[in-house]
């Protein structure tokens, strides 16, 4: 768990380049400490005619921490990342933010007010450098006018420097700093599944939430891209992780909500969601790799 200072030392030693850091990190203001719930999902639900893909789900993300959201297929996880970044419309239910509810904003709005996601399937500007493709992200925080812009106002011209710098630190941040001129088409796949969380990262979010950044990893790729994960929470983001490898979920995770048929089924520690009975029973019938 983070809390707000920061060991400098601990961090130098798992190789963390503090001055990249600094220029990569979040600076937005909290209106929550650290360790309560920046984000109260309350009683959503989602349904898709006939199809109640999200029934009735309530559970806190608190400030600080990774929270894996896990569950079998088709359980509702997306569904839940959809809802609360406002892709789709709950039918019922509010997703608070610092205690403000964010229901019914559009979804530039959603990313503006500190949620910012990656998808499943890896969405990015494939005609676009990679530096590029941060850039765009952080255009979403920036202050100047189209006007401002049009005319390079000092503060646009300040913002356009300041973007390609922080835009450097973050692919450095996420480890493809050589390859920010290549085109995000011709990235190798699991560094455009790296860039597609630099560019999140952009938007400076107060929660980032990953669905299944680590799809079609190897093990030794997957680990390495939980050490990116931890090394964001270290950084003072919070995180909502869905994955599907339970034992990946389980070595990263602060906490654990387990989604089964659209309803949460547990929310607990990751040693209290591996033992429990009704989890257990959710898994069974998929392959024990994805167990144990
Ligand atoms: N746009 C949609 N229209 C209709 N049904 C949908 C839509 N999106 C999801 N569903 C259905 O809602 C249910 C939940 O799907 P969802 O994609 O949220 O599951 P998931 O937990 O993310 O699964 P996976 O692990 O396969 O990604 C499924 O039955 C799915 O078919
Ligand atoms: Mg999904």
């Amino acid at each position: 768990m983070s809390t707000d200072s920061v060991d400098e030392a601990a961090l130098a030693e798992q190789g963390v380049d503090l001055e990249v850091a600094e220029k990569a990190a979040p600076d937005r203001d909290y209106k929550v400490q650290v360790g309560d719930p920046l984000i109260q999902v309350q009683n959503l639900t989602v349904k898709f005619g006939g199809l109640t893909a999200l029934d009735n789900v309530s559970f806190d993300i608190k400030r600080g921490e990774i929270l894996g959201l896990i569950g079998p297929n088709g359980a509702g996880k997306t569904t839940c990342f959809n809802a609360m970044t406002g892709v789709y419309k709950p039918s019922s239910g509010k997703v608070l933010l610092e205690g403000g509810s964010i229901g019914g904003m559009r979804r530039h709005k959603i990313t503006q007010i500190g949620l910012a996601r990656t998808f499943q399937n890896i969405r990015l500007f494939r005609e676009m450098t990679a530096l590029e493709n941060v850039v765009v992200g952080l255009d979403a925080r920036h202050r100047t006018s189209v006007l401002g812009a049009l005319v390079r106002s000092p503060r646009h011209i300040r913002e356009e420097k300041s973007s390609i710098e922080r835009g450097i630190a973050l692919l450095e941040f996420v480890g493809i700093a050589d390859h920010g001129e290549t085109l995000a088409k011709n990235l190798p796949y699991g560094y455009q599944r790296r860039l597609e969380i630099a560019r999140a990262l952009a938007t400076d979010p107060k929660v980032l939430c990953l669905d299944e950044p680590a799809a079609g990893f190897n093990p030794a790729e997957k680990e390495e891209l939980m050490a990116l994960i931890r090394t964001i929470r270290d950084d003072g983001y919070t995180v909502l992780l869905i994955e599907h490898d339970m034992k990946l979920v389980m070595g990263v995770t602060d906490r654990i909500v387990v989604l089964e048929f659209g309803k949460k089924i547990a929310d607990g520690l990751p040693h209290e969601i591996r033992e429990d009975p009704a989890v257990i029973a959710a898994y069974l019938g998929v392959p024990e790799d994805d167990i144990a």
